[in-house]
């Protein structure tokens, strides 16, 4: 996500917004820039790579000033680059603008501006907020933004100035965190409390709708209608490193609350329920293309690997397109039949894992359609596939993977269901039916999330077992997979990840009562043939772990500890089923006392083979 730091007052704004981006730098970004008003001129300056290019930059020009704002972007639209980094300024340069967030609409805002002959000079959503500030100011900056706002849909938190009213600053608010911290004297503005707990713990943190203007000594906060609104102000006890963590004792922890928002904003200006649309606008295949694609392989490592798994069944039942998935170390030596007809998706939350790029690289070579689904805009896959779709997760600081898997899945079902729709394997109503259930999981993961401490509950239980069995049928397969890798990678655990119905080929020897056994059994069609798995770990002195739908009445008959998700479709069942999977990984590391966050012998990007 990106990083938004202002000031107000009487020091000198450009020290103290750097040093505001830089108790940012943790949250990870491509690019970033500044600009102040000084003597009624905007000056900008904004600089690739690391902030110390920015600083250099600045050291230059020897910019001070009373006013400024600043930015670190992690690239969402448009590629890193100086034209990209923020802030961006209408053509006049006398209003400028930083942006966190996704303007769902700037497509047809832009292609309206364009055509009133306004000139864009960047590849990003966010410039059109500048262009539109421009048109509706009327030397008041505040309604300039409120009637801009009404302009715009997606989410956004916006830091505004103007070289005509450089006593202050503008700022809001919509499902993208802003705050504003209050001195004496001076005023703050920031997308996250390390930037300013320096200077002052006294912070207000806007809520959805707020619009604050800032000067030195006031603070005054409305709503796009001009109708004031007061706003409670807290004192912030953090440090600066429970800060990074927003009070979460892990940056692992913190991701995992953070799915309810990354999967919104991954399917956020991309699916519209009520239409029946899905819109991918990095994904430049024809319903031709589409039509003409033989085969799907599709090739990822770990965690990557298992939405794969997951989105197999989502283009053979969907799209009704046959898939092969690969773990990407294994594709290159296995002589894969390769092909103009066949499309390659390689799946990689870094973009950089040497495997997964090799494999990619291989199916260029043979001239496949290749497709790239990435977190990180500007990594080396999402640059040399031919398509890419990025999910739009924010950086992933854990090297266990759990936001970016969640993401991966709603990326890849957006996929599956585009195409079926353009292959009219799917209907309208039926493409309807799962955009909504889709748009509704959001709201499903968050209210799993309230009773996440069921699940601490049930780990205080398991924490010194030594061998775990994860098992799933169908789509929940991947998922069972997935569960063991936590697992093992955080807490150092054996746990194997099996398909359900395997069990009697051979894992049923190892079932005692001191190897619990982790069974999702969510309403599906195998559900069934799941519970008389589960039965027959029972007889075997197993003790049972049941991820069960909350409608299931009988759950309890069925396991000694069980853990309800919310009801869903079964296709997008992974994505619940997977969450108390992660969270009970996590509290089991945290009681083993784990380095969490940095296992051991682990990298975040395995870019050696
Ligand atoms: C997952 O928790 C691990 N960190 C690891 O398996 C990871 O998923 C794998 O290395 C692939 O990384 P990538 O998605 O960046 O390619």
């Amino acid at each position: 996500m990106c990083g938004i730091v202002g000031y107000i007052g009487e020091k000198n704004a450009v020290d103290i917004v750097l040093d505001g981006l830089k108790k940012l730098e943790y949250r990870g970004y491509d690019s970033s820039g500044i600009a102040v008003v000084k003597d009624g001129q905007l000056q900008i300056r904004r600089s690739v790579g690391k902030l110390k290019n920015l600083e250099e930059n600045i050291e230059k020009k020897h910019l001070k000033a009373n006013i400024s704002i600043g930015h670190t972007r992690w690239a969402t639209h448009g590629k890193p680059s100086e034209e990209n980094a923020h802030p961006h300024t209408d053509p006049t340069k006398s209003i400028v603008i930083v942006h966190n967030g996704i303007i769902e609409n700037y497509a047809e805002l832009k292609s309206g501006l364009e055509k009133e002959g306004k000139e864009f000079k960047s590849e990003t959503d966010s410039e059109v907020i500048a262009h539109l500030i421009k048109k509706h100011y009327k030397n008041n900056l505040l309604f300039a933004v409120q009637e801009t706002l009404k302009e715009i849909k997606g989410s956004y938190a916006l830091g505004v100035i103007c070289k005509d009213e450089p006593d202050k600053i503008i700022c809001a608010r919509q499902d993208a965190p802003l705050i504003v911290g209050i001195g004496e004297g001076e005023n703050f503005l920031a997308s996250d409390i390390p930037a300013l707990l320096s200077y002052t713990r006294d912070m207000i943190f806007l809520e959805n709708g707020d619009i604050a203007e800032l000067t030195a000594n006031k603070i005054t906060i409305t709503d796009i209608e001009n109708n004031v609104k007061k706003r409670e102000v807290k004192n912030i006890k953090w440090d600066c490193v429970q800060a990074e963590k927003e009070g979460y004792k892990h940056f692992m922890l913190k991701e995992i609350h953070e799915q309810p928002r990354t999967i919104e904003d991954t399917f956020r200006g991309r699916i519209y329920p009520d239409e029946g649309r899905v819109y991918l606008e990095e994904v430049k295949l024809s319903k031709e293309d589409i039509k003409n694609i033989s085969n799907v392989y599709i090739v990822a490592c770990g965690t990557s690997y298992h939405s794969g798994l997951v989105s197999k069944f989502l283009f053979e039942n969907f799209a009704k397109m046959h898939t092969e998935v690969d773990i990407a170390s294994e594709f290159r030596y296995r002589e894969p039949i390769l092909n103009d007809r066949i499309l390659v998706i390689v799946i990689s939350q870094s973009g950089e894992t040497a495997d997964t790029l090799a494999a990619l690289r291989l199916a260029k070579s043979k001239g496949c359609i290749t497709l790239a689904v990435c977190n990180i805009v500007g990594s080396s896959m999402s640059r040399e596939a031919d398509h890419v779709l990025y999910t739009h997760c924010g950086p992933e600081i854990c090297v266990a993977s759990t936001k970016a898997f969640t993401g991966q899945i709603a990326a890849l079902y957006m996929l599956a269901l585009d195409w079926a729709c353009r292959k009219e394997s799917l209907s309208k109503e039926e493409l309807k039916k799962y955009l909504k259930e889709l748009w509704e999981v959001p709201v499903k993961v968050g209210n799993f999330l309230k009773q996440a401490e069921s699940v601490h509950e049930v780990a205080k239980k398991f924490a010194h077992k030594r061998d775990f069995l994860y098992l799933g049928r169908n789509v929940n397969y991947p998922v069972a997979l997935e569960g063991a890798l936590k697992l093992k990678e955080i807490s150092y655990i054996h746990a194997e990840g099996y398909a359900a119905g395997e069990m009697k080929h051979g894992p049923i020897a190892l079932i005692d009562d001191d190897m619990p056994v982790v069974a999702i059994a969510v309403k599906s069609r195998v559900y069934k043939k799941i519970i008389s798995n589960i039965e027959e770990a029972k007889a075997r002195g197993g003790t049972i772990i049941l991820i069960a739908s909350e409608s299931d009445k009988t759950a309890l008959d069925k396991g000694d500890n069980v853990i309800y998700v919310p009801d869903c479709d079964e296709f997008i069942s992974p994505i619940l089923s997977v969450i108390p999977l992660q969270l009970l990984s996590y509290y089991v590391a945290v009681m083993l006392g784990c380095d969490v966050d940095q296992p051991r012998n682990l990298a975040k990007s395995v870019t050696v083979e």
